[in-house]
């Protein structure tokens, strides 16, 4: 198991780690936005202990969950039971998303596709790509190196360019890249981009469509 499945098994064998009742801020705008487009069948990236399973579940889409920290996927399955939902997760790592091609109307990614070194991130970018229905809907929220961005990431070893282990706090161990903006719809280009926006944590908050 490596370091950085290794931190966050360690965060969700405390307990649950995001609250169900506080998504992102933006899920009712996705909800509009899939409801208009006739969207059914979502990935939740990086789902982790489910908020986003939950919030998309209990509106009756068919929302499936992948994450590498098992203990994660235990907490959103149960915490979805209490309720009466279900859904397929699987643990897998995101650079192998284990679904057939054009099986998704849209993907979510919330704060988890800066998790690896570049390399990564793009055989992520390119599974995404291949699960996603032509026209299907990509949301991503990435931290970044905006001057006023969340300098409170910064402390640790950069060992790429822009890509730092973290040496403390809750991500101990953990890669986080930290894209500049342009580096960002760069690697993304193969995307159509429809939507830019700043969450109140100075994350980006990207929607693309498959092109
Ligand atoms: C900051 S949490 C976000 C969880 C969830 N998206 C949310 O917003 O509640 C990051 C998640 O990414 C997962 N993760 C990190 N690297 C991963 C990888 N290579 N493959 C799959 N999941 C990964 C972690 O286990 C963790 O659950």
């Amino acid at each position: 198991m490596d370091n950085e499945v290794m931190s966050w098994e360690k965060l969700y064998s405390k307990g649950p780690f995001f609250n169900l009742e506080s998504p992102h801020e933006e899920v009712e705008f996705l909800h509009e936005l899939f409801k208009k487009n006739n969207v059914e069948t979502i990935l939740d990236l990086g789902c982790g202990d489910g908020r986003h399973l939950y919030y998309f579940s209990k509106l009756g889409y068919r929302i499936y969950g992948l994450d590498n920290a098992r203990t994660g996927l235990c907490l959103a399955q149960e915490r979805l039971a209490q309720v009466g939902l279900a859904t397929e997760l699987v643990c897998a790592d995101m650079t192998a998303i284990p679904w057939h091609d054009e099986f998704f109307g849209a993907v979510i990614v919330i704060q988890v596709i800066y998790h690896n070194p570049i390399e990564g991130i793009r055989r992520t970018i390119e599974e995404i790509h291949r699960v996603l229905k032509p026209g299907g809907w990509l949301f991503v929220t990435v931290s970044t190196c905006k001057p006023l961005g969340p300098m409170r990431y910064y402390s640790g070893v950069e060992i790429e360019p822009g890509t730092m282990v973290m040496d403390e706090g809750p991500d101990k161990g953990v890669p986080h890249h930290f894209f500049t903006m342009p580096e960002l719809l760069d690697e993304l280009s193969r995307f159509a981009l429809i939507d830019l926006r700043w969450d109140s944590y100075s994350g980006a908050c990207l929607l693309f469509r498959r092109r």
